[in-house]
């Protein structure tokens, strides 16, 4: 992907993803008319498949119907009305979430993913759509009062998460204090039976499961020295033609996106 081309992709309106993969995306076999309408034609047939680590409330979970919900789900669901193309949500382990995108077995991604430098070497992502930072979990009766006291702590995180890559920075990558797990809430679970004490990840799910559990167990610890992070929807790189079109800059995010989503943007005052 040429340089201005991720730009403008990554200033790009959330909601423009989709346009932009079912006008010009399509299976790109080339240019001309006659091919842009018939892959127009193909695409408007196509089920665009959203991978989703489905544990991680409230952004993603699955309820007691095997239903995959949530607030990421609620946006993706309102791009692509937006966009008039149908989309299937496959639930997907963390752990090889990346690399489905990039063989092609999901179109897309929404997984609460914090935009990275790193990760964007080798996927796109689009427009900012919520703003998180770490947070901690830890008994409610532990004396930790900031990130520095876990450094010599078992902390548990979720492997490969930015929550990984902030407790690697405190304890070196190859600390046997740091406890990794496949999913968070294994990780929160863990917190629980006292095999770790703390768990570091995404505030909003932490806060989630904080206020969730019964017994006031557990509580939170902020740090100002948490980056702040942002999450995107992912995309397999390279596909320029479609992200460097205006209409993706131009897509309403406000007037299209806030609505569907209200009821699970109030859920965002009970962040934090
Ligand atoms: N925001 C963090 C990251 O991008 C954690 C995301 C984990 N998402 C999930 N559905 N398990 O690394």
């Amino acid at each position: 992907m040429t340089a201005l081309a991720h730009t403008l992709f990554r200033r790009a309106a959330l909601c423009a993803v989709l346009p932009c993969l079912l006008v010009a995306c399509g299976k790109q076999d080339g240019g001309g008319a006659a091919t842009a309408a018939s892959s127009a034609t193909a695409a408007a047939d196509k089920v665009y498949v959203v991978g989703t680590d489905a544990a991680y409330a409230p952004f993603e979970s699955q309820n007691e119907k095997g239903e995959i919900v949530g607030f990421d789900i609620d946006v993706v669901k309102a791009v692509a009305a937006k966009a008039g193309i149908e989309v299937r949500f496959v639930n997907t382990p963390w752990e090889g979430i990346f690399n489905a995108l990039k063989q092609g077995d999901r179109d897309l991604l929404v997984s609460s993913i914090t935009i990275t430098d790193e990760r964007k070497q080798s996927m796109d992502f689009s427009d900012p759509y919520f703003d998180a930072h770490q947070l901690i979990a830890v008994k409610t009766d532990s004396k930790i009062a900031r990130f520095e006291d876990l450094k010599s702590l078992k902390v548990g995180v979720q492997t490969g998460t930015t929550g990984d890559d902030a407790v690697s920075k405190l304890q070196g990558k190859n600390s046997t204090d740091i406890k990794r797990f496949e999913s968070t809430p294994l990780a929160l679970k863990e917190l629980e039976t006292g095999g770790v004490d703390a768990v570091v990840a995404d505030n909003g799910v932490v806060v989630n499961y904080v206020k969730n559990n019964a017994g006031n167990k557990f509580r939170t610890v902020n740090d100002p020295a948490f980056a702040p992070e942002q999450y995107g929807i992912a995309v397999k790189k390279g596909n320029a033609d479609l992200l460097g079109k205006p209409a993706i800059e131009h897509a309403g995010v406000d007037s299209q996106i806030e609505p569907r989503t209200a009821p699970s943007r109030q859920r965002r005052v009970l962040l934090d």
